[in-house]
């Protein structure tokens, strides 16, 4: 039995950079969930260690192991925080690869497949952007992405941060009071569905 007290949330970023800004924003959020009683396990998608998606490998090789332990990390939470950056109005391919590994993932013994692995789970979206959009035109196609064909509950609320570059203070935290209200809300939103 899981501990709802303290619902566990996974914390993932569609960069992984050093001085990634949307890293920034996953670690300010993630220390707004902590605040809200969330236990949060960050996950950085590079380490999955998953190539760009190619029909010829997964028939030569199979999925790879990062889907299944991406897979893992998500049965093991109640929901999901992910921060996408945006490239060319799109979200960028790390945003996007794992994903389409996961989805490529059947059932395996008690373990269930990577489609069943996300249907229904609470989701909080957000994006970062050095521009005024904060990366928007991506948010709208990740929350399609993930709320249409991964069935993925997502959190009407959701903060695409512009001019993310001048955004944070030295400590990490969100230097506008607005917007780390809005953190606070979706904190408390993502863990009232994941319990
Ligand atoms: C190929 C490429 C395309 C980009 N296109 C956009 C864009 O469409 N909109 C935008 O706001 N920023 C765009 N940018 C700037 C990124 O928002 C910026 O590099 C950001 O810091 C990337 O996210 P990260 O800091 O999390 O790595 C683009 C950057 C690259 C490299």
């Amino acid at each position: 039995m899981n501990d709802l007290t303290a619902p566990r949330i996974l914390a993932l970023a569609g960069s992984s950079r050093s001085g990634a800004l949307s890293v920034r924003l996953r670690d300010a959020a993630a220390a707004a969930l902590r605040s809200a009683g969330a236990t949060v396990e960050v996950l950085d998608l590079r380490e999955l260690d998953l190539p760009l998606y190619d029909g010829d490998l997964e028939v030569a090789g199979g999925v790879p192991d990062g889907a299944r332990s991406f897979r893992d990390a998500l049965l093991q939470c109640e929901g999901v925080l992910f921060v996408t950056p945006e490239y060319n109005g799109f979200p960028t391919p790390l945003s996007l690869n794992a994903w389409d590994w996961l989805s490529r993932l059947g059932a395996e013994g008690n373990k269930p497949s990577g489609l069943a692995a996300t249907a229904g789970k609470p989701l909080a979206l957000l994006s970062s952007s050095p521009g005024p959009m904060g990366g928007m035109r991506a948010l709208g196609l990740v929350r399609q992405f993930l709320g249409g064909n991964f069935q993925m509950l997502v959190l009407p609320q959701q903060l695409a941060l512009g001019r993310a570059n001048e955004a944070f203070d030295d400590g990490g935290a969100l230097k506008d009071e607005r917007q780390r209200k809005t953190l606070e809300q979706m904190a408390g939103g993502l863990l009232r569905l994941a319990r």
